[in-house]
């Protein structure tokens, strides 16, 4: 059940350290149990919201209850329960009287060459590929460019360019992984670029578990893996090529097989590429009855 914890400011002296310490830490454990919504201070200081999922009522009271602004003296709070508006629950129903008479969609061309797109209809997913070298050394580049192909057999597929080193560690090795990157280290991806190699492994400060089946390792940083083996490369000139894996393997963060699948989905954090330097993440699911 969802619930909004309104805090309002009663003292104005500061947060001790400690109180702020106590007052993330409760936060960021919220989060990584997938149960966190939103949550943050309003601009003018006069108080915070938290919106996040309980149990129920109960539950919600005591995490409000033993909130360290609150219990400092610094904040008041109260529990209400929270109806989000999604398209599962109609709230966001394009009949509502309100958006019966919203204006019809117009459509604009773009322009046929893609790089010069305004925005793109197809945000890709961001992936770390991980590849060896013929001499065992690892590479890791982020990718965006990246689907599921085929069922049968498992099948996945990635856009690069013959100039990058996954593309020649692919074809030299015949193997890599696409490590699936969380809302939380897309920053790192975009920081990648500034080195190439082994410095960027280093840099990056990222750790690499053996994978199962193949030489390319996994990154533990990641939600989820895909072991694949080299199945082809399709040229499209101008050294772009599109490489197609079968899947030998795949693992996933246990904390996504949360019995409650949109929890689940929100561990698995996936993210898109939006923009320079600018991704989104999931945005909360919504179910069609
Ligand atoms: C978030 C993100 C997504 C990217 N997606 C792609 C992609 O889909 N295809 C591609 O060729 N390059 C993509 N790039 C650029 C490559 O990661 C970059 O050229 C990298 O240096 C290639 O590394 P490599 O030479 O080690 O393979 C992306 C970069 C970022 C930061």
């Amino acid at each position: 059940v969802e619930f909004e914890i309104r805090l309002q400011r009663v003292r104005r002296d500061p947060f001790t350290e400690e109180a702020i310490r106590a007052h993330v830490d409760r936060l960021a454990d919220l989060d990584d149990a997938g149960r966190l919504i939103a949550a943050g201070p309003r601009a003018d200081g006069t108080g915070g919201v938290i919106l996040a999922r309980f149990a129920d009522r109960a539950e919600a009271q005591r995490f409000a209850d033993t909130e360290p602004f609150a219990t400092g003296g610094w904040e008041t709070v109260e529990v209400h329960e929270w109806q989000p508006a999604d398209r599962a629950n109609g709230y966001l129903d394009s009949s509502l009287p309100t958006r019966r008479d919203a204006p019809a969609r117009r459509f604009v061309d773009l322009p046929g060459d893609e790089r010069r797109w305004p925005r793109s209809p197809l945000p890709g997913q961001i992936v770390l590929v991980t590849t060896v070298d013929a001499g065992g050394e690892v590479n890791v580049a982020p990718e965006s460019w990246v689907s599921m192909a085929a069922f049968d057999p498992p099948t996945v597929g990635f856009g690069c360019s013959t100039t990058h080193r996954t593309h020649r560690n692919v074809e030299d090795s015949g193997e890599f992984v696409v490590n699936v990157v969380p809302s939380s280290l897309a920053p790192r991806a975009w920081a990648m670029l500034g080195d190439h190699g082994v410095e960027r492994v280093d840099h990056a400060g990222l750790t690499l578990l053996d994978a199962t089946t193949v030489r390319p390792p996994r990154l533990a940083e990641c939600s989820a893996h895909l072991e694949c083996v080299h199945e082809r490369t399709v040229e499209f000139g101008h050294g772009e090529v599109f490489i197609f894996g079968r899947i030998t393997a795949a693992s996933i963060d246990e904390r996504a097989l949360d019995e409650d699948v949109a929890v689940g989905y929100g561990r698995l954090d996936p993210c898109f590429f939006l923009h320079d330097r600018l991704h989104a993440g999931l945005a909360p699911p919504a179910r069609t009855s």
